[in-house]
């Protein structure tokens, strides 16, 4: 069996699906490798260094769908929704898709792969339960997003992190608030503490405040009420309209005295919370920065836009969409080592096994045999329940050799 990785397509996508350091995990499972020429480039992977891993490289991307059983992409159409389109065309029934595709944000782009027989697996929709931690991208690039973000806000802001007592006067330790205390959140926490500064940071799950004070930040409590603010899935609830208010003008009186917030709150599937108001920009002292990492689906902040750096009200507001992409090697080894994990999962004796009784698998599936799987997005798209044809065994395996 063949597995192909392609040419990002999305602009300014820098990461590639396979890095060369995992291929030989694939190879000595039996798969064949095949490269579309230049794919790992822009992440500093030479296709020569693909070469010594046995690695086969195809010049013409047409071919490399064409030969392929299974496709690898960083982003597959659903997030990747103009560029994307041109390989509708390319992807034959019946191959397996494997990628990040924002099934919750576009599951148009889902029911597009299913109406061409695609095999699609999300790699958003990983479930987060342990065993599957090894394959979590969604964690990976997190990981590598919060790192980023304080980066990002150190070379915007006008002052340095930490605090140096110098000949020439003592510089005070920049203060930095985080809220929104999940993967990217805690990164963001590490990494702000690593360079110096002080650090707080908020998240409405009272659950986290032990980890953010194991980082060395202080855990901001506000007076909301929200009994447990977690579901049974670890993920935060959705707050009602007066908790939001409240929390709203609480945090103001916290955002207003620091220099550099980073907000990185998040529901799956729901739209960013609202947690910096216009006013509260307003609140803040002159030079101070907000990184804003949930710009793309409305932001956490009010005036953040996605992918714009603006200044307002001299407050410097940066929305970006993709900072993996920003760090592409190693987010690419990360994302590579997590998709070979999975189609590892997927292979057994040298076949490839969809087995739908591993719950790993079944969460992850978004398409196959012509039809949206996951009940969650046949639900948003108005699919209704799916119908298996009478003729599908009850144990549903797609077997091929390896
Ligand atoms: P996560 O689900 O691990 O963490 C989100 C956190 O937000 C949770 O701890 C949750 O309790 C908290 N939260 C939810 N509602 C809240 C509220 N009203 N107030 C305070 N906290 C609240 O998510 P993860 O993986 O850390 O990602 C965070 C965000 O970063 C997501 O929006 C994700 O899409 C984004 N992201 C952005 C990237 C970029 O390049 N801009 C790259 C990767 C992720």
């Amino acid at each position: 069996m063949k597995v192909a990785v392609v040419r990002e397509t999305y602009p300014g996508e820098r990461r590639v699906a396979l890095v060369p350091s995992v291929v030989p995990s694939l190879t000595k499972a039996g798969w064949h490798v095949l490269l579309e020429a230049g794919a790992g480039e822009a992440a500093g992977f030479s296709d020569s260094e693909y070469q010594a891993k046995d690695v086969e490289i195809v010049h013409d991307r047409r071919e490399a769908f064409q030969q392929a059983d299974v496709v690898l992409q960083v982003r597959s159409l659903g997030a990747n929704s103009e560029a994307g389109r041109g390989d509708l065309e390319l992807l034959k029934a019946g191959q397996v898709v494997i990628g990040s595709c924002d099934p919750l944000g576009n599951p148009q782009a889902v029911k597009e792969l299913a109406d061409h027989n695609v095999t699609l697996f999300a790699m958003e929709m990983i479930p987060r339960i342990t065993r599957a931690q090894s394959m979590d991208v969604l964690s990976s690039m997190a990981t590598i997003a919060g790192y980023k973000a304080v980066l990002l806000a150190a070379g915007h802001l006008p002052k340095l992190f930490p605090m140096l007592m110098t000949a020439a006067g003592t510089l005070v330790a920049a203060k930095v608030l985080v809220i929104g205390a999940g993967v990217a959140g805690l990164q963001a926490i590490a990494s702000a503490r690593r360079l110096g500064a002080v650090v707080q940071a908020y998240d409405v799950r009272a659950v986290v405040k032990e980890q953010i004070e194991s980082l060395g930040a202080k855990f901001v409590e506000l007076n909301l009420d929200t009994g447990d603010a977690e579901d049974k899935g670890g993920y935060a609830k959705q707050l009602s309209e007066e908790q939001v208010k409240m929390q709203q003008q609480q945090l103001a009186d916290v955002i207003a005295e620091c220099d550099v917030c980073i907000t990185t709150a998040a529901i799956p599937g729901r739209p960013s919370p609202l947690l910096v108001t216009k006013d509260a920009v307003e609140r803040m002292r002159l030079g101070s920065v907000i990184i804003d990492l949930a710009a793309e689906r409305g932001g956490n902040c009010e005036l953040s836009k996605p992918d714009e750096t603006t200044v307002e009200h001299g407050v410097t507001i940066l929305g970006p969409t993709n900072l993996p992409a920003e760090v592409p090697q190693h987010a690419s080894q990360m994302y590579a080592k997590n998709l070979a994990t999975f189609l590892l999962l997927m292979t057994k004796e040298g076949q490839l096994d969809i087995d739908l009784n591993d719950e790993v698998v079944r969460d992850t599936l978004a398409a196959k045999d012509g039809q949206v799987q996951n009940g969650r997005l046949r639900e948003m798209l108005d699919l209704g329940p799916l119908v298996l044809p009478e003729t599908s065994p009850p144990d549903d395996h797609l077997a091929g050799e390896a």
